[in-house]
């Protein structure tokens, strides 16, 4: 039994490295596809490293371009790799357009798609994102679902067959790597910043960096915080920052992209965590850490549910209420379960693939 598995985007290289671990357990044959989408050191290979991924056996360097650019050049990229390798399956991740490429050149091949991660909705259909995700489910064979959410959201599309639901592999990522991120380097003491001192903030959104007034607001957010601002910046926000000539508020101090470890160890120690991104809400959720979400909607809704995360898009004035709210209650806050969904995953494609079905 042969796999090929496409990543390209950091979230990905988080969510494969459990996965990937499973299936040489297995014992299934993985072929790994880096399709070159996050290319520096930074966005990648630390990722490959601290998770111990092995090298991909092919890297496409596709590099950063508009959506049809980038999609295009991973599927013809992709196209003969897969006409080589004759895999039983090609699995994607996430949301990303590296996820997009990978099932399209499958599906159009004939062969199954396996999506972890699938189901996940904002309903914001003018998110790159939200387009990669329901194309990609709908010409999945079979999707892996985190949440009960998750696979309601599918049955909603008429999607039931070959759904199941397996738990989150970011939580077995968090979970193998935290021991190590809490006793490794502090990026937060390195710039004198104690435990709970201090927030931290990401955002790379194209909602949340496009335009300048898009920029000032989120960054008005981000000076609505009274403490110091823990800020790695993503490329694309740094190009977008750069372009538009706006400065930082005076309580945001700019780091580099920092490596999972390393953000791992910030986010546990930080007093509250300001995010546009999807992973960074579940990684704070688990390490029980308030969120507050720089979107008007969220996948995670359970975070919300909970009392964990609040949505504020990108309002300062609705960012500084969140602020002023106090602490959620630690009891109301669920268990995470499991810590194996890798395990279910490859054991449900195996069971599938061996029988021929779905
Ligand atoms: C992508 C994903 C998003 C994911 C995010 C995680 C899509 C549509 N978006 O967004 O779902 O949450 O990755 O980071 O696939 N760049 C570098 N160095 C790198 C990578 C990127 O400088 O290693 C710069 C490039 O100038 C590029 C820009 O960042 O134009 C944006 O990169 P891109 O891959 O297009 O999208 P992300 O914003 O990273």
């Amino acid at each position: 039994m042969k796999v090929v598995t496409v990543v390209g985007a950091r979230p990905q290289f988080v969510k494969a490295a459990p996965v990937s671990r499973a299936l040489a357990a297995a014992g299934v044959a993985e072929y790994l596809v880096h399709t070159g989408q996050h290319y520096d050191d930074a966005m990648s290979a630390v990722f490959f490293r601290e998770l111990s991924i092995r090298e991909p056996d092919v890297n496409l360097e596709i590099g950063s371009g508009g959506h049809a650019v980038q999609t295009a050049g991973m599927m013809s990229g992709l196209d003969p790799v897969l006409a080589s390798e004759a895999p039983d399956c090609v699995l994607v991740y996430g949301d990303t357009n590296s996820t997009l490429a990978g099932a399209l050149t499958a599906a159009k091949r004939g062969i199954p798609v396996a999506h972890v991660e699938a189901g996940l909705r904002s309903f914001d259909r003018g998110m790159p994102e939200e387009i990669n995700r329901v194309v990609t489910d709908h010409v999945s064979a079979l999707l892996f679902a985190p949440t009960d959410v998750a696979v309601a959201n599918l049955a909603r599309e008429g999607i039931v067959a070959g759904v199941h639901r397996t738990g989150d592999v970011m939580f077995d990522a968090i979970r193998e790597s935290l021991p190590r991120a809490r006793t490794g380097d502090s990026a937060a003491a390195r710039l004198g910043l104690a435990p709970r001192t201090y927030a931290v903030a990401t955002v790379h959104r194209a909602a949340n960096t496009g335009t300048r007034e898009d920029l000032h607001a989120v960054l008005a957010c981000l000076g609505a915080v009274a403490m110091p601002v823990l800020f790695p910046v993503h490329p694309r926000t740094q190009e977008a920052l750069g372009r538009v000539g706006l400065a930082l508020p005076a309580n945001v101090v700019p780091v580099a992209p920092l490596s999972y470890l390393a953000m791992l160890r910030v986010m546990a120690e930080a007093h509250v965590i300001l995010t546009d991104s999807g992973g960074v809400q579940k990684e704070a959720f688990w390490l029980g850490v308030p969120c507050i979400t720089l979107r008007e909607e969220t996948e995670w809704t359970e975070t919300v549910a909970s009392g964990w995360n609040t949505l504020v898009g990108a309002d300062p004035v609705r960012t500084a209420a969140a602020l002023a709210q106090p602490a959620p209650d630690p009891a109301a806050r669920p268990e995470p379960e499991g810590g194996s969904a890798a395990a279910v995953v490859v054991r449900t494609l195996v069971d599938v693939l061996a029988a021929g079905g779905r």
